[in-house]
């Protein structure tokens, strides 16, 4: 019969399947929800729908980051290309938003090369095509590898200047304080002779904090329950997306929007046969959003090893941009 051999060919995919290595997902997803406090790690929001959705979050009305930053950096170009100088060459850690990186190359004098690292290579290439086309005689070198770990940069033809590391969006917010020390640590290294340019959000009315990850059209909400149908979609899982909802809070002494799932009842999830069991308002916490003083910031970079030289902001200080210098080694 028909149906039957259908069945059992099905059957043999899915045991094929699960014969297969769990993936980086599975394993993360498995190990932070088998842990008392539960957590997802905040990399696999990523995924196709899931970049599409952050890409709407940074357009929301309420969503006051990108907007900010990209402003600073259209009105402060000129001073920050001063501070650069020429010839440069621009290390960007996360595939970054192509809109960000040229505001930048628009600014310097002849940029010479532009080397985005992200652990994702599917966008990585396209962007780096585009960007060939646009500034012909820039060097476009895209590297896969995960930026918080040592690397070696691919080798550069010929003297440069100043080697700049870019890293907007307040990505240095989301890593736990003892990791952003380490990220800042390994980028001075990377970063000797040249000087790291960095956004960072700020601290500010907890209002309006709390309306930029709670937005009125719920885009945050369903960038946060992606994850779920994630692991429905590449995992065993079998997550009820309506089971669960979309927490963001302020934690003030610690300075830090926090996002979870929370379970809207009790039950049961099984993930590549395992079983989870969720009392009802039960969270996994699925991100954290430091917020920053300038001066705190700038006290972390100089005991990371930078000299901090220059800050923007804007009118209302929502978000900061800061150029931290890397002294050459004595
Ligand atoms: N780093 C930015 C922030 O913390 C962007 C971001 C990361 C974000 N994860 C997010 C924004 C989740 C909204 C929801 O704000």
């Amino acid at each position: 019969m028909p149906s039957k051999a259908k069945a059992s060919n099905l059957h043999a995919f899915r045991t094929s399947q699960r014969a297969a290595p769990l993936s980086d997902f599975g394993r993360d997803l498995i190990a932070g929800l088998s842990r008392e406090a539960r957590s997802i790690p905040p990399k696999f929001f990523y995924d196709a729908a899931g970049s599409a959705l952050f890409d709407r979050i940074c357009d929301l009305p309420e969503y006051y980051p990108t907007r900010t930053e990209l402003r600073i950096l259209t009105e402060c170009a000129p001073q920050i290309a001063s501070h650069i100088g020429s010839q440069a060459e621009i290390i960007e850690f996360g595939a970054g938003s192509l809109t960000k990186v040229r505001l930048l190359l628009d600014a310097l004098d002849a940029p010479r090369r532009y080397v985005p690292i992200d652990i994702s290579g599917e966008h990585l290439q396209a962007a780096a095509e585009r960007l060939r086309a646009d500034y012909p005689q820039l060097t476009v070198q895209p590297v896969v590898a995960d930026y918080t770990m040592p690397m070696v940069l691919p080798p550069q033809g010929g003297a440069t200047g100043k080697r700049v590391g870019f890293f907007p969006g307040s990505t240095l917010g989301n890593f736990s304080p003892n990791e952003a020390f380490a990220f800042l640590q390994l980028a001075q290294r990377m970063l000797r002779g040249g000087g790291l340019l960095l956004g960072v959000d700020l601290v500010k009315d907890p209002a309006l904090l709390h309306a930029a990850y709670n937005d009125a059209q719920g885009v945050t909400a369903a960038f946060n329950l992606n994850l779920l149908a994630r692991a429905n979609a590449e995992l065993d899982a079998d997550f009820d997306p309506e089971g669960f909802t979309h927490a963001a809070f302020y934690n003030a002494p610690l300075r830090r929007i926090e996002m979870h799932l929370v379970s809207r009842r009790a039950q049961t999830v099984s993930i590549e046969g395992q079983e989870f069991t969720f009392d009802e308002g039960e969270s996994i916490h699925t991100e954290n959003s430091h917020k920053f003083t300038v001066d705190g910031l700038r006290a972390l970079a100089v005991r990371a090893g930078f000299r901090p030289a220059a800050v923007w902001t804007d009118p209302e200080r929502l978000f900061s941009v800061h150029w931290l210098e890397s002294p050459t080694a004595q």
